[in-house]
């Protein structure tokens, strides 16, 4: 049997295989985060089709995080009973299934655009241009957001989730704090990595505060940013960061970028074709798993099972983390058990992200089928 099919252990959770559906917005929900029959259905297919271990879309913790007008929400308890049905429609197939929780900060283009709480950490050069400036946290804002993604983790455990996941990477509010380039604070959030990481290690202990010792808890981390400058938050500090989330009491730490400008994506993500093309943050997973003993799921362009098996049996990684391919073929894990073992096939053209001409999102696969 491969390695990619045999059990790992991720805090309290016996998962069946090796792969993790790394978090996908899914443009599902209602303009209040409340998600539908369709979100359910969606999840559960991944669940019948042997994804070890499932990763919601990004949830706001708060209205003021909130990026896409569609993506779903977890900010008051309302939301419980939906996820509930989503968490029993996974556990029927013996599925596990974690639910991501965000805030986007200044990438709060629904909050921006619609006349929300709009806030940044720090005001800087390189801000998203949604028609408005945000205004800079305060720190009763920064401690009211930290409150609020323990509440919601407290709704994810009442949900039936198998665990929660911080989101802490790509850009949104944990990785505005971590990159000197968008904290630019004088104050104990902002300066020194210690201080940088303060908000991380406050959200992360705001949660374990309301569902205990007990209830996974997981990040996934933005490592570095990759910037064709160079700058920004480096693989050491992201190092340090895991070696300290260890210490907190994470269970799986899911290895990915901070910021990333438009040369760099295109250069890790896109047009991902060929092996030696695959697993675009592997440098950055064996700096990573130097530095701690924690679980690791690596993400970004894995593609076929030859280069999955080879990182896992090397020990950078537990698990393997995909997104797209699974937007293209929900049924890949279980195509690779049946021992066909041609790559995903998902070309990695980035042209999931589909706007109907009345400006409405769909996550789609745009390319043809060949069958
Ligand atoms: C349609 C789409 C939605 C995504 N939504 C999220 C999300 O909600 N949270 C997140 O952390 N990453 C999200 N990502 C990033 C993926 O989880 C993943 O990190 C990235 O696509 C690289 O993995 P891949 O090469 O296997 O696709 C999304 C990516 C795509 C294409
Ligand atoms: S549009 Fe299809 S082939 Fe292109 S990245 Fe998305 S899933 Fe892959």
């Amino acid at each position: 049997m491969s390695i990619l099919f045999e059990p790992v252990t991720v805090g309290n959770l016996e998962l069946k295989n090796r792969f993790l559906r790394s978090a996908t917005y899914y443009a599902l929900s209602d303009m209040d985060g409340f998600i539908g029959r369709d979100s359910v259905d969606l999840i559960r297919r991944l669940a019948e089709n042997e994804v070890g271990l499932i990763v919601t879309g990004y949830a706001y913790v708060l209205k003021s995080g909130q990026s896409y007008p569609d993506m779903n929400g977890i900010q008051d308890d309302d939301h419980i009973p939906a996820y509930q049905e989503m968490t029993r429609a996974v556990h029927d197939v013996d599925g596990r299934i974690v639910m991501q929780i965000a805030h986007c900060g200044s990438a709060s283009e629904t909050a921006a655009k619609t006349g929300g709480d709009y806030m940044a950490v720090s005001l800087v050069d390189k801000m998203p241009d949604y028609g408005r400036r945000p205004r800079v946290m305060t720190d009763a804002d920064i401690e009211k957001i930290i409150a609020a993604f323990g509440q919601a983790a407290g709704r994810v455990q009442e949900a039936g989730f198998d665990g929660v996941q911080i989101h802490g990477a790509h850009g949104y509010l944990v990785s505005q704090f971590l990159s000197p380039l968008s904290n630019q604070r004088q104050d104990k959030w902002g300066g020194s990595l210690e201080n940088r990481m303060r908000f991380l290690i406050e959200v992360f202990r705001s949660i374990k505060n309301q569902v205990g010792d007990n209830f996974p808890i997981m990040i996934k981390l933005g490592c570095k940013d990759y910037l064709k400058s160079g700058d920004g938050f480096s693989i050491e500090e992201g190092a340090q960061v895991a070696t300290t989330l260890e210490h907190e009491g994470a269970c799986l730490i899911e290895i990915s970028h901070c910021n990333q400008d438009a040369s760099s994506r295109k250069k890790n993500l896109l047009g991902i074709t060929s092996e030696e093309n695959e697993a675009c943050f592997l440098p950055e997973a064996r700096i990573v798993r130097q530095a701690t003993s924690l679980p690791l799921s690596i993400v970004g362009g894995l593609r076929s099972p030859g280069v999955m098996e080879d990182i896992i049996s090397s020990g950078v990684s537990d698990m393997i983390s995909i997104c797209r391919p699974l937007i293209r073929e929900p049924d890949l894990i279980k195509r690779w058990n049946k021992g066909d073992r041609r790559p995903a096939d998902c070309i990695s053209c980035g042209k999931c992200f589909n706007l109907d001409d009345k400006g409405k999102m769909h996550i789609q696969c745009s390319q043809l089928k060949e069958d």
